[in-house]
């Protein structure tokens, strides 16, 4: 649910010179009790490429800053900036970070990073974007770059859940991005969206990797097994995901890239935001 007024006066926090900007939160979308979604300002100067991190956070009583890494979920071209959080009840950021309301403020860092980048791929025809959980933050950005639809022919985002409801953030996404303006031809065309449940029993029920090792999930997508040829990975989610996709990837040929030597699949943890 959308808020749309503050209810109570607006945390305000005073600007100090330093590695941070002060922003102000304009929008927040409570998904389920463990997950949520906020859209704050965004400086002039703060650059970024699609699928990278930034620190955000709040000043502490002692006025130093809480700081954790966050995904940026926005475009590069969005006016504003994105974000997609777990809510841990005694997590030392999130168990304040989720009671944000707009007009809020929060510190947002400058320096942008991350390997999730377009860069550090080398060309192919398919790019797999496997995630779970918060892990689709990044790709939420990468499904909005027109540069993701003119490297690839086609666009496979896979996002697996324990429950349906934690689904919803993903489906309404890519709904948007599929009736945008300036990115919805591009989307109609090349984005496929899979999503699976492990823990209710949504129509597609099971963790993406026991789907990519049967092989079920291209023949539900009707395409050809992982091929390091053509297809390229980017994988974000649980350190379980992580350690058992990079193991697919790297038992069928595929070679892992960078920023500073692009190859066939990438890897980031999706930042436990405690
Ligand atoms: P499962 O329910 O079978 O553990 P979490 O909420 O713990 O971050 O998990 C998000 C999703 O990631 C869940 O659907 C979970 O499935 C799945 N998952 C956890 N570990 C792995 C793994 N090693 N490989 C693939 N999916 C995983």
């Amino acid at each position: 649910m959308t808020t749309p007024t503050p209810a109570r006066p607006a945390n305000t926090i005073s600007a100090k010179p330093g590695p941070f900007t002060v922003e102000t939160v304009l929008e927040v979308k409570h998904y389920t009790d463990r997950l949520f979604y906020f859209r704050i300002t965004r400086p002039d100067a703060f650059r970024f490429r699609s699928g990278e991190f930034i620190m955000i956070g709040l000043p502490k009583e002692d006025g130093k800053p809480l700081l954790r890494a966050y995904s940026l979920a926005s475009p590069f071209w969005d006016e504003a900036l994105d974000f997609y959080s777990i809510k841990v009840a005694d997590g030392p950021l999130t168990s304040r970070l989720q009671h944000i309301q707009p007009g809020d403020q929060l510190l947002l860092g400058k320096k942008p990073t991350g390997t999730l980048v377009l860069d550090a791929l080398k060309p192919g025809k398919r790019l797999y974007m496997v995630s779970t959980g918060t892990g689709i933050a990044p790709f939420a950005s990468l499904i909005r770059d027109p540069e993701t639809y003119e490297k690839f022919d086609e666009v496979i985002l896979t996002h697996t859940c324990r429950e349906s409801d934690e689904l919803v953030y993903g489906n309404e996404l890519v709904e948007a991005v599929k009736s945008d303006e300036l990115i919805g031809e591009f989307a109609r065309e090349k984005l496929v969206h899979f999503t699976s449940t492990t823990r209710d029993d949504g129509p597609v029920k099971g963790r993406v990797t026991d789907m990519i090792n049967s092989g079920e999930l291209f023949e539900r997508l009707g395409v050809p097994p992982l091929n390091p040829e053509v297809d390229r990975v980017m994988i974000c989610g649980s350190e379980g995901l992580l350690k058992d996709t990079k193991q697919i990837c790297l038992d069928r040929g595929f070679i892992e890239g960078s920023n500073a030597a692009p190859a066939d699949f990438v890897v980031e943890k999706a930042f436990v935001a405690t």
